[in-house]
């Protein structure tokens, strides 16, 4: 392993993740054969307070019904958060009555390393009373608050089964009180990306510890444009998926969060470029005028490994 590599968690696809509210049965067929990488059923925010019991029976059923690997999916839960009453049950339940099929949990509002650890020995415990190490599910996390942004590196290092953080954009706003227009979207009151400095501050506590960075949600489902600009801003960053709040943002996501032909075709002239010139030995070499070396070539690396990914999935 070189300086460069990171110890990689389960690697998965995860351009495009769909919300769907557990209170919502009517939705997990459509989601199960919609072109989403990733698809997480809700027991917090898209679930009111007298629906949390409901929701999370439906999302047991939808686990035991659903051929969700067998439609290419990756499937996880967001439980409700560590601050109330429902997120015990959450996890107990589901994990020990449909734990089989699931791949991941997502931890909502994470604040500290030890709301992740509580998770963790929860899981472990079921698990291992119900014989489940085999498919060890997966921890994610929302860093959305204060608090979580300031430990994003001590969260992203809690647990070996951490597998991503995700950008909750909305509730950091709130948390941060941060004067918002549209959920994701941009204040014109402030010159520039008011979201780039957590953006990048938790882009790099995923890098910098094997994770897998992914963006939240964008609230106006009927302004495609701005969602691809928002999802292209973090893209650009080096994220690797948004968020799909409605069905018509997941092939926004997909599109963006796949490397575009042409990127993939220059990426594998730099790598053949740079093996040619390795071959006469020389470390650097020019490419239409521009110069060449060792780092583009892990930057090439990126692209071409993210689209072999998405290649073996079609
Ligand atoms: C997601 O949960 C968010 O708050 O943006
Ligand atoms: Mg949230």
């Amino acid at each position: 392993m070189s300086f460069y590599d990171t110890p990689g968690c389960t690697p998965r696809l995860q351009r495009s993740e769909l919300a769907v509210p557990g209170s919502n049965p009517g939705m997990f067929e459509k989601a199960a054969n919609s072109r989403a990488d990733y698809v997480f059923l809700d027991c917090e925010d898209a679930v009111a307070p007298d629906d949390k019991a409901r929701a999370r029976k439906n999302i047991i059923e939808a686990l035991l019904d659903i051929d969700w690997k067998g439609k290419g999916k990756t499937l996880s839960i967001r439980i409700n958060g560590l601050d109330t009453h429902y997120m015990y049950r959450d996890v107990v339940d589901i994990v020990e009555q449909a734990g089989q099929y699931l791949d991941t949990i997502l931890i909502p509002k994470a604040g500290t390393a030890s709301d992740i650890y509580m998770v963790d020995c929860l899981v472990t415990q079921i698990e291992t009373a119900k014989g489940l190490e085999k498919n060890r599910i997966g921890l994610e996390a929302l860093i959305e608050t204060a608090l979580g942004m300031a430990n994003v590196e001590s969260i992203a290092q809690s647990s070996r089964r951490m597998e991503a953080l995700h950008f909750g954009v909305a509730d950091f706003a709130a948390s941060c009180r941060a004067r918002t227009v549209v959920m994701g979207g941009l204040n014109p009151d402030y010159p520039g990306d008011q979201w780039h400095a957590g953006l990048q501050k938790m882009l790099v506590a995923c890098r910098a510890f094997g994770l897998r960075a992914i963006d939240g949600p964008f609230g106006d489902f009927n302004d495609p444009d701005g969602y691809r600009e928002a999802a292209k801003r973090a893209a650009a960053m080096g994220y690797e998926g948004k968020w799909a709040i409605h069905p018509s943002q997941i092939a926004l996501a997909n599109e963006v969060m796949s490397p575009p032909e042409a990127e993939v075709a220059r990426a594998i002239r730099v790598l053949e470029a740079l093996e040619a010139a390795a071959k006469a030995g020389k470390g650097a070499a020019s490419l239409d005028g521009k110069l060449i070396d060792a780092a583009s070539a892990r930057m090439a690396e990126n692209v071409v490994r993210q689209s072999r990914a998405i290649l073996s999935t079609d």
